[in-house]
């Protein structure tokens, strides 16, 4: 075979990788190109753990919510049914903080904007103000951030009296121990607690 022959027998093939080299690194290039941000009105609507319906996901994240709740033991500080209480000699209250008033504090003690904001929870992983459908949506973004912001890095307990020695008890950071999703399950059982009965 003389150098001739052999180029007109090696090239094609050659060629031939070079292309599936190159669709190879295109293609997936391309897939990259399209939009990753997921709206919250995407289609069609189901959440991380694929509930479809807010109702859905509102039982079955806070069932989830509750297991967790019991199996992280923050009962033992804020109570079985998170109705605080337990003493803590010079913090603001001289008790631990009760959990099952966060519907009020986060301004989603109406059910239809608390299931509002649970399936925006649900669908994104968060909530966004600019999104969220619900009277003070600024507001209880806010105190959603705060809530998952403590629930993560913890707490020192503030002293009712400066001159009095600290709290004995603070609360721990659980960003090593729940993830966002389990982190939000919880919130959801808890704001649960506050919202008023379902009329359907
Ligand atoms: C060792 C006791 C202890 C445990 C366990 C504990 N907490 Fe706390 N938690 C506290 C104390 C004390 C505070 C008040 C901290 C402060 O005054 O800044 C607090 C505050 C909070 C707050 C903020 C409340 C507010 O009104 O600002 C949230 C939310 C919370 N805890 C949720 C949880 C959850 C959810 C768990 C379980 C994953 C948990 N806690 C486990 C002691 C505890």
């Amino acid at each position: 075979m003389n150098r001739r022959e052999r180029r007109t027998v090696v090239m094609p093939e050659e060629r031939f990788r070079m292309l599936l080299a190159a669709l190879l690194f295109i293609v997936p290039a391309l897939g990259c190109a399209q939009p990753v941000r997921r709206k919250p009105e995407s289609k069609p609507p189901y959440t991380a753990a694929g509930e479809t319906t807010p109702k859905a996901y509102a039982r079955a994240a806070a069932a989830r919510g509750e297991e967790l709740y019991r199996r992280a033991q923050c009962g033992v500080c804020h109570g079985d049914k998170a109705e605080g209480g337990r003493r803590n000699p010079n913090s603001v209250q001289d008790t631990i903080v009760a959990q099952d008033n966060m519907a009020e504090r986060l301004f989603l003690t109406y059910r239809e904007d608390f299931e509002a904001a649970i399936w925006m929870i649900g669908r994104t992983g968060t909530l966004e103000a600019e999104y969220l459908d619900v009277p003070r949506a600024p507001a209880v973004v806010e105190q959603y951030r705060n809530t998952v912001k403590i629930i993560l890095d913890g707490s020192t307990t503030g002293k009712k009296d400066a001159a009095r020695r600290r709290a004995p008890i603070n609360m721990p950071y659980w960003r090593d121990e729940l993830s966002m999703q389990e982190i939000n399950e919880i919130i959801i059982w808890l704001l649960s607690l506050g919202v008023e009965e379902d009329g359907a």
